[in-house]
């Protein structure tokens, strides 16, 4: 096969925007930062104090609920010398927030109320020193969070994915386990993994087994940015499956045993952790063992991809793949997805390069 490209075909990204600082430092700003991220679920914030600590786009964060039940988001990070206020992962805070270097004390609200000892006049005015906010907004029993504050609201941002999911119990399902794994992978290279099937009949014999792959139906919502699957359940087969991926990284994969929820954390060029949530309608003991093996037949799918990923990534890293053709009966939601990033960088500006097809 000729290496240079055919008019008729679409290409795979060049494989330096897999690798290269620089345009991952682009990517954070103009791609991480401006979307909303899956950050957790409401359940774990219910009560005034709850707060959640996490990172998006790079940046130490925390959601907390206010005691006018509010839920907000804030940078985890003191006005002061920019301490981290929040140590643990999740828990419920005092009714103020105290910063383990100096005490400078916040509201729930994220109001600085005190500047602990800092001198006979405080000679700046504290409301101006208060934590800095981030956007949250819940949805079905999902928590988001954007660090660029403004833009479209969530239930836009998820445009059709509401109405297209709405049949499916989300709300109803309760958390079971979770499944994080930190891999040598680019955010890019996972999700366009995700967004073929071409794949699957060689890697994914679990998946063929429970689904009909023969009759699966992926379709780009251009516009929209999200990407949605269908896959019917095969003859005596486990479950349908029902995907939505909106771009960058969200992934609700709904099935008829319950839902694994997903996302990445980009952490830096060609790393990533992938964050994978299980949620059952009935989470009681007698249910566990069965609920463990679902979760497990959905955590087998994600290790395969991740597994071919890892070998992907190191030649991408080597510099010896530039890049390669995509299928045009199986590989156009990559391109739909590769869209996604050269409109979200601006092509041609910033640090995407992108070659002309
Ligand atoms: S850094 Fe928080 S009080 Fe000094
Ligand atoms: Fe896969």
């Amino acid at each position: 096969m000729s290496s240079s490209p055919a008019a008729s075909h679409h290409w795979t990204l060049p494989a330096s925007l897999y690798r290269d600082p620089e345009n991952y430092e682009h990517e954070r700003q103009a791609i991480f930062a401006q979307n909303w991220a899956l950050f957790t679920w409401s359940k774990r914030v219910e009560n005034p104090g709850d707060f959640v600590s996490g990172v998006l786009a790079g940046y130490p964060v925390f959601v907390l609920r206010g005691d006018d039940g509010v839920l907000r988001g804030f940078h985890n990070m003191c006005r002061h010398r920019g301490a981290a206020l929040l140590a643990s992962e999740s828990g419920a805070c005092g009714k103020l927030i105290v910063c383990p270097y100096h005490s400078w004390s916040y509201g729930r609200e994220g109001r600085l109320v005190k500047a602990t000892d800092f001198g006979s006049e405080l000679s700046f005015d504290a409301t101006n020193w208060g934590l800095l906010e981030i956007d949250v907004a819940e949805w079905r029993g999902l928590v988001f969070g954007r660090i660029k504050r403004g833009g479209q609201d969530l239930r836009s941002w998820l445009g059709a994915i509401d109405t297209m999911a709405e049949g499916y119990p989300l709300e109803s399902q309760k958390y079971f386990t979770t499944k994080m794994r930190e891999v040598e992978v680019d955010w890019k290279a996972y999700g366009e993994n995700y967004l073929e099937c071409y794949h699957c009949r060689a890697m994914h014999p679990t998946l063929c087994a429970a689904m009909d792959i023969d009759h699966y139906t992926l379709d780009v919502y251009r516009e929209e940015g999200f990407f949605h699957l269908y896959a019917p359940k095969r003859d005596g087969g486990l479950t349908r499956g029902l995907y939505f991926y909106r771009f960058p990284y969200l992934m609700l994969n709904l099935y008829d045993w319950g839902s694994s929820i997903a996302t990445v954390e980009p952490l830096g060029p060609g790393r990533m952790r992938h964050i994978n949530w299980y949620f059952f309608q009935d989470v009681s003991a007698e249910k566990a063992e069965e609920n463990q093996r679902s979760a497990d037949w959905s955590a087998q799918i994600v290790t395969e991809d991740l597994g071919i990923l890892l070998g992907v990534q190191r030649n991408l890293n080597a510099g010896i793949y530039e890049r390669g053709p995509l299928s045009p009966k199986y590989e156009h939601a990559v391109k739909g997805f590769q869209d996604m990033v050269r409109e979200a960088m601006g092509n041609g500006g910033g640090g995407l390069r992108v070659a002309a097809e």
